[in-house]
């Protein structure tokens, strides 16, 4: 059972600087998942587009049941009933992301469904220190380290996106698995589709030229690809060797 306020999850603030310790909630770079967050589940293109990228993501992560799974970026919890789905009661989703609004729906869904497993946290995954985040879960009843991680739609909007590659591997056990869903411009017919692709992302602060994907690519064995409408979403899961030391 994991820790509660006001009847809900707790989302502990743990904005940390890269070894600096704290920083202040300002220097986080303030984002559009504010005032939107109420309305993101309906308006962000999630059955026409988004939705596909997410099973085909969730479903080349394959979660187990009982597994403990960090969702990176998880904005409202779109992921959430899929993931849920497969790791069952027993297992355990982590929840960041630096919105509070956006947690908050989050927390919401969760509650809205009576899911005791959701462990929220409010941090930037850019700037967050990876031993305060392993002890906050840990203090909530979580595993201080995930069997798995999944980034859908939210590298792209993180300029320095390694960073937190590098964070989110910090999290995971030895021989985790991860997924990365993001977008990039159409290809074929779809090509003349590119304006509203970039228009889609510029709207949600997306870099359509990101390519986070790549982090996968180079770091991960096993790796699967595949992609949906037309090329838009890209998606690669593998398996993630962490040094020993
Ligand atoms: C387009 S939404 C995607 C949300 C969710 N992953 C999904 O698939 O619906 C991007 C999310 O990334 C979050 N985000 C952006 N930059 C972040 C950062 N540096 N650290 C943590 N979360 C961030 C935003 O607050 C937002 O909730």
């Amino acid at each position: 059972m994991h820790a509660r306020a006001r009847g809900g999850f707790r989302q502990p603030r743990l904005f940390a600087g890269p070894g600096s310790g704290p920083v202040s909630k300002e220097r986080v770079i303030p984002d559009k998942y504010t005032a939107f967050a109420p309305f993101y589940d309906a308006f962000s293109g999630e059955y026409p587009v988004y939705r596909a990228g997410r099973d085909r993501g969730i479903e080349a992560l394959g979660p187990r049941p009982g597994e403990q799974v960090l969702d990176v970026g998880c904005g409202t919890g779109l992921n959430f009933a899929l993931l849920r789905g497969r790791i069952g009661p027993a297992g355990t989703i982590i929840g960041i992301d630096r919105s509070a609004q956006m947690l908050e729906q989050a927390r919401r869904r969760a509650a809205r469904a009576g899911w005791k497993n959701v462990i929220l946290i409010q941090a930037d995954a850019v700037f967050l220190d990876p031993a305060a985040i392993r002890s906050t879960i840990q203090g909530q009843g979580g595993s201080p380290e995930s069997d798995a991680a999944l980034a859908t739609y939210s590298l792209s909007l993180m300029p320095e996106w390694r960073r937190a590659w590098t964070n989110l591997k910090a999290l995971l056990k030895a021989e985790a698995r991860v997924a990365v869903v993001d977008m990039k411009v159409p290809e074929g017919w779809a090509r003349l589709l590119t304006p509203l692709a970039w228009a889609a992302c510029a709207l949600g602060g997306a870099d359509i030229t990101a390519h986070p994907w790549q982090a996968v690519e180079e770091d991960c064995t096993n790796v699967l690809r595949s992609s949906a409408r037309a090329g838009h979403l890209q998606i690669r899961a593998g398996a993630f060797h962490k040094d020993p030391s």
